[in-house]
């Protein structure tokens, strides 16, 4: 059998008395897809940053590739393959579209002249941002701020791309939109870990679910058994779950323990 994409063995992360994770294991296959859902400060984010190389664990191993990147930073990490969007976008406001691409694939993805240029603009179709190469990335709305934070993660060349709610404080169509650009990176072989409070878009995407609470997943599997799972109900659903799975909500209930992404504002 070959070895997972990622692996987390037994990762270990507080912050004084918050745990994050506690003696954390999972493992992601190449060109998986993958949700993860959680209350507000379950330590989503911060499970990223442990992947990513923003964050070192307290104890325990982070593998990619068959290596073992514990202590590897994010830019060594970046180069291997890993690619992440932050909860809030915050791209170059000075520059243009391009540029900001551009220098993800130099600075992130370690590519210089020509096969900078042709990553950037590759990343630049497949998020449908083509047509905004030349905007300044101060002047783009919502939706595309999102795209350009995806744009620069691609752009970087990832094996794994992490995604951490880009689709929060989307209208319905725009999620739609997102949903497909997700899709198409899927389908070029790209394994995805998608943080997602609309529910509608994760699970169109994902084949796997995770609920992160206490330091610990709380169930793993199909999305559909993982939400009707009577414990990620209790810490994180309640009763919308039905209503998310039948189309007739679209996103968790922000009067729950849910944050509703306000863009520019982080919440946690
Ligand atoms: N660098 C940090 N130092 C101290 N506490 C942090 C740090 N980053 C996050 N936290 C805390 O960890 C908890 C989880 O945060 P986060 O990972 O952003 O959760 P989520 O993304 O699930 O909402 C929160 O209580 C947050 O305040
Ligand atoms: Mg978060």
């Amino acid at each position: 059998m070959t070895s997972p994409l990622l692996e987390l063995d037994h990762v270990t992360k507080r912050f004084g008395r918050v745990v994050i994770a506690e003696e954390l294991s999972f493992s992601v296959g190449a060109g998986e897809t993958v949700g993860i859902v959680g209350p507000n400060g379950a330590g989503k984010t911060s499970l990223f940053g442990l992947i990513s190389g923003d964050l070192a664990p307290n104890a325990g191993q982070v593998s990619f590739a068959g290596k073992n990147v514990t202590r590897l930073d994010s830019a060594a990490r970046c180069r291997l393959g890993i690619g992440r969007t932050y909860q809030v976008p915050r791209p170059f406001v000075d520059m243009t579209v391009f540029e900001n691409v551009l220098v993800a694939a130099q600075q992130g993805g370690g590519l210089r002249r020509k096969a900078s240029y042709a990553a950037a603009a590759e990343a630049l179709e497949q998020t449908g941002m083509a047509d905004e190469a030349n905007v300044a990335a101060g002047r783009l709305g919502l939706l595309a701020r999102k795209r350009l934070e995806v744009a620069r993660a691609l752009a970087t060349g990832p094996q794994l791309l992490l995604l951490d709610e880009v689709a929060g404080g989307l209208t319905d169509p725009e999620v739609t939109v997102l949903v497909e650009i997700v899709r198409g990176i899927n389908a070029e072989g790209i394994a995805v870990i998608w943080i997602e409070h609309v529910v509608r878009a994760l699970t169109a995407v994902v084949s796997r679910l995770l609920c992160l609470t206490g330091g610990k997943f709380v169930g793993d599997g199909d999305p559909a058994t993982v939400l009707a799972e009577p414990a990620v109900r209790e810490v994180f659903l309640g009763g919308a779950v039905t209503a998310a799975l039948t189309g007739s909500s679209l996103e968790a209930p922000v009067d729950g323990p849910i944050e509703s992404a306000v863009d520019g504002e982080e919440t946690t």
